[in-house]
């Protein structure tokens, strides 16, 4: 017996901007499936587009591919739109997609303003490549310069993480607040999301933050197998 599942799509993405360049982005992002792959599936707006023109393509062609989602958001589409859906435990993807905050011209990201940054870096570490797809307004010549880094911490943690954040540089630092809750974020991992402005964000950043004792992960991307696709 099958479910009803209208309620799957109470989770809809309200006013995406720049909706024409995403959705091209995603019909490009689409054409690159294979039947029989296993994809990572990143998060946010960009990558609800994408999901939505795979899933047309998985519909009219029947193919068989295996989705690895990053969040609860892309989890709970794939199965409204009938993709199946796996974890990192159970197979590695042979590809991935996904979409930034900001990339400057070096292809560091940041990542992370819907929360999912944890396992988005771990499909893009666990991926031979990525491609972040990305419309005009997130190319920067500084990274850091529109967005703050987030960092995901345990919540007993943070006065000390605010701490040691601000010794490597890092300022006006908040605790992200929830929308539809009282309270703070509280993330897919039962943790909450600092938010921190650098001014100056160099290579060793993204190490010296995860090793701050209470941080589980941050938005900061550098390194990593990507390639950019631009609309
Ligand atoms: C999700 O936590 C993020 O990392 C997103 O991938 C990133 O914020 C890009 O989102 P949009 O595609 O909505 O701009």
């Amino acid at each position: 017996m099958n479910w009803d599942k209208d309620i799957l799509n109470k989770i809809e993405f309200d006013n995406i901007s720049n909706l024409e360049e995403k959705k091209k982005l995603g019909e490009t992002i689409a054409i690159k499936v294979e039947d029989g792959q296993v994809i990572g599936f990143g998060s946010g707006s960009t990558s609800y587009m994408a999901t939505i023109a795979i899933a047309d393509r998985v519909k009219a062609e029947g193919l068989n591919i295996i989705a690895i989602p990053t969040s609860y958001e892309i989890k709970m589409l794939c199965t409204y739109l009938g993709i199946k859906t796996a974890s990192l435990t159970e197979c590695k993807p042979d590809w991935s997609f996904d979409g930034a905050d900001e990339v400057n011209n070096n292809k560091w990201l940041i990542k992370g303003r819907g929360g999912a940054m944890f396992k988005e870096k771990l499909n893009i570490a666990n991926s031979p490549i990525t491609y972040i797809l990305i419309d005009k307004t997130k190319k920067v010549s500084n990274l850091g310069e529109k967005f703050k880094v987030p960092v995901e911490c345990v919540l007993e943690s943070i006065n000390y993480v605010k701490q040691e954040l601000t010794k490597l540089g890092g300022r006006d630092i908040t605790l992200r607040k929830a929308v539809g809750k009282d309270g703070p974020i509280i993330t897919e991992n039962s943790n909450v999301i600092l938010d921190v402005k650098f001014e100056n964000i160099e290579e060793k950043l993204e190490k010296q933050i995860k090793s701050i004792p209470g941080v589980v992960e941050s938005g900061l991307f550098i390194g990593y197998n990507v390639e950019i696709l631009e609309c």
